[in-house]
């Protein structure tokens, strides 16, 4: 990285032999460096003492961290966990002598209100910032793939024009999706540390077309038909025409039986 090694302005507080200064009357220094990157934390005020008992606690434990034989603490490969507040001191004085407060830059945090807004076959991914890490962001990507696996894996993701969206938008449209199909959509912002980790939205386009609207409704009334609806129907309607049948036949019956032929019917 470019910073090797940050060398800090050093505080003198005085020449005091006893500094007995309260730790809330020392002032903190902002301190940021960037991810992965070596540190060497100078302790200010240091210049008239002795460095080889200087001790350094870090968000109030000592630290684990090298303490050079100049009482600078050096951190390598700093990350996320090593930022907050340093306190530098000489071993059994209730005073510190230097405070500092060290920022750890990074990539930029994961975008946040992330939506996906879809028609039929276009979608409108939407985000806002939450931060840029420590260093300005430089643009945001947009990727998208069908949520559909083929063959048990999904697609790779495929681009969104432009590759590199402005650092001042918050929105990008994509365009030629198929209607009433999943889409996966995955958005991220990049600094000059790299990029941060993207947030990936599921969402699904609209089918409007009035014939597919149509068809729908007439499965949906197909499926909810019941059969033992249609069977009780027919069962109705046979029985009716058994009952006329028979009530023809006895009138025929009697019709018959006038003019002699009493065999015919019982
Ligand atoms: C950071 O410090 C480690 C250990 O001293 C060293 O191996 C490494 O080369 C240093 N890296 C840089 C970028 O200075
Ligand atoms: C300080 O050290 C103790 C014991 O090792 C640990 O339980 C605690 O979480 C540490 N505190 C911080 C802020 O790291
Ligand atoms: C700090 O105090 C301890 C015990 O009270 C003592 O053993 C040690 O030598 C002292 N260190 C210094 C640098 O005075
Ligand atoms: C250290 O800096 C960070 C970021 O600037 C800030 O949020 C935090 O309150 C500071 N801590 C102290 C103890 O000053
Ligand atoms: C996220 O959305 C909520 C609700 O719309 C809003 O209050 C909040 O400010 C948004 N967050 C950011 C970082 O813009
Ligand atoms: C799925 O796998 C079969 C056999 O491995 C292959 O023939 C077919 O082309 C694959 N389909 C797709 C869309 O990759
Ligand atoms: C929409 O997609 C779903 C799931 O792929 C499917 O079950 C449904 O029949 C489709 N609807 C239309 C109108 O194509």
């Amino acid at each position: 990285m470019f910073l090797e090694r940050i060398i800090l302005p050093v505080f003198c507080l005085g020449i005091k032999v006893f500094p007995w200064i309260l730790a809330e009357e020392v002032d903190i220094r902002e301190v940021a460096a960037d991810k992965g990157t070596n540190v060497t934390i100078p302790c200010g005020g240091l210049l008239v003492l002795p460095a080889s008992n200087v001790q350094w606690v870090h968000r109030g434990n000592h630290t684990h961290h090298e303490i050079l034989t100049d009482g600078s603490l050096f951190i390598t490969l700093i990350g996320s966990d090593d930022a907050g507040l340093y306190e530098c001191g000489v071993e059994n004085e209730t005073s510190f002598l230097d405070r500092i407060n060290l920022t750890v830059r990074t990539e930029p945090p994961p975008l946040v209100n992330v939506t996906v807004h879809a028609s039929t076959i276009l979608a409108l991914i939407l985000w806002n910032v939450a931060g840029d890490g420590g260093h300005p962001i430089i643009d945001f990507t947009a990727q998208y793939r069908s949520a559909a696996p083929v063959n048990g894996s999904l697609e790779p993701w495929r681009p969104i024009s432009p590759n590199h969206i402005s650092p001042n938008s918050r929105q990008v449209d994509v365009y030629h999706l198929e209607p009433n199909a999943s889409y996966w959509f995955r958005v991220w912002a990049t600094n000059a540390l790299g990029p941060g980790p993207p947030v990936e939205v599921l969402a699904t386009t609209l089918y409007s077309d009035q014939e597919a609207e149509l068809y729908k409704h007439f499965l949906e009334g197909s499926e909810s038909f019941d059969t033992r609806t249609w069977v009780a129907a027919v069962c109705v309607v046979m029985g009716t025409l058994v009952v006329l049948a028979a009530g023809t036949c006895a009138v025929l019956c009697r019709e018959w039986r006038r003019p002699g032929e009493p065999d015919v019917c019982p």
